[in-house]
């Protein structure tokens, strides 16, 4: 029998709530293979201890794993210094460290340039936008995840005087915008449907998007089968809401896709559905084998405001889970745990109250596990 290591990083809030009960789901789901986890106990509490949010040698630790799901990272702490202190005067860390330190350094880290977010509606669910059914919301959101907006490059210069000033850079190299592109026409032509949106915004940012426009349209000809649409990031927004049924796979880049698939959750009818896998596809090519695993995390984050009551929904991190394990390679284990959750939210007696019910977080992921 197949075993598999499985790095845990639950992180902070919600993401110590909604990783556990995802374990739990993943114990009952793993039949042909066996799940070998190790608990990673990094995120901000961490760093209040060492002034780190990982060991230095973070990614080494996480190299040997064959997937990390992680739960969630950050207090936050929006809008203050580098001090540390938050809004509600507990100590914290600010998101800009926080994210940087963890998350971003494994992604990349570990070149996980692909970010994948379905924004389907589960059995039982309504999407709440009137006049439009399950039937018409069928995305797969491709995400740039390692270069463009992320990419961390610049600085504050003249601080605390009056000609202070911030440079942020976006960077979109040719070889990160094509293989996301490559990656996104792949994906469509595997659908029913074979339609491929791309966000841009070409008529404002004259370098990067026209950039990614041109190898759009070269990538494009090498793909006949797929219908392309290319719409500026604000319509294609509004379009999600408007025509959501006119989209199937979407391509965006860091920045645009993490508003977008936020806007996706919406739309799901909580963010805390939104289910995501960060991926490097051509680890496999590489001569010297890959990077470092994959990790696979919720779309949400630690969600303070509701952090340590035990109500999170764990569904975005159950369907996570299910992703990991199509892409270790275990469909049935995957097949096992979407067709469990689908049978507890199309039965509508077990629901947490982001969806309007009243159970909590262990209670929803026992459903499913019952349901196995
Ligand atoms: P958030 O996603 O944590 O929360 C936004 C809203 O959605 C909140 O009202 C929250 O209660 C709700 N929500 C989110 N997940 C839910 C769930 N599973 N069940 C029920 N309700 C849920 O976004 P935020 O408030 O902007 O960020 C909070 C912190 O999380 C910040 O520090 C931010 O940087 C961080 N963050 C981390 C990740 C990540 O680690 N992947 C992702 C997004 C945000
Ligand atoms: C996400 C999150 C992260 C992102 C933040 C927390 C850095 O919002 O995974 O969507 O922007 O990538
Ligand atoms: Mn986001």
């Amino acid at each position: 029998m197949k075993s598999y290591r499985i790095a845990l990083i639950p992180g902070d809030g919600i993401g110590r709530e909604v990783v556990p009960a995802a374990v739990n789901v993943l114990k009952a789901a793993a039949r042909e293979c066996t799940l070998d986890f190790c608990e990673f106990g990094w995120g901000c509490e961490y760093y209040l201890h060492t002034g780190r949010m990982m060991p230095d040698d973070g990614l080494d630790q996480l190299r040997p794993h064959d997937a990390i799901l992680l739960g969630a990272i950050g207090l936050g702490a929006i809008g203050i210094g580098s001090g540390g202190a938050r809004s509600d005067g507990r100590a914290g860390v600010p998101d800009h460290v926080s994210l940087r330190d963890l998350l971003l350094r494994i992604r990349f880290g570990f070149d996980l340039y692909v970010n994948l977010r379905p924004v389907e509606i589960l059995p039982g669910l309504e999407p709440p936008l009137g006049g439009k059914t399950a039937d018409d919301i069928h995305m797969l959101f491709i995400r740039e995840n390692t270069e463009g907006e992320y990419c961390g490059v610049g600085g504050r210069f003249k601080r605390g005087t009056p000609d202070e000033f911030a440079v942020q850079q976006s960077i979109f190299t040719r070889k990160g915008v094509e293989r996301i592109l490559r990656y996104a026409f792949e994906q469509a032509r595997a659908r029913p449907r074979k339609r491929l949106a791309s966000a841009t915004k070409s008529n404002a940012m004259q370098y990067t998007m026209v950039l990614w426009d041109e190898v759009l349209r070269e990538v494009a000809a090498e793909y006949p089968d797929v219908r392309v649409s290319n719409y500026h990031v604000d319509a294609l927004a509004a379009r999600m809401i408007t025509q959501p049924e006119s989209l199937d796979v979407v391509v965006a880049s860091n920045l645009f896709a993490d508003i977008l698939t936020d806007l996706g959750g919406a739309l799901q009818g909580s963010l805390g559905l939104a289910a995501s896998a960060n991926l490097n596809p051509s680890a496999g090519l590489r001569p010297n084998g890959r990077l470092g695993p994959p990790m696979f995390e919720p779309v949400h984050g630690s969600a303070p405001d509701i952090a340590g009551r035990g109500i999170a929904n764990p569904i975005a991190a159950i369907w996570t889970s299910a992703l990991m394990m199509e892409h270790l390679g275990e469909p049935a284990a995957a097949a096992r745990i979407m067709s469990a959750l689908k049978a507890v939210t199309g039965d509508a007696r077990v629901r947490t109250p982001d969806l309007g019910g009243k159970n909590t977080t262990e209670e929803f992921a026992a459903a499913v596990v019952h349901a196995m």
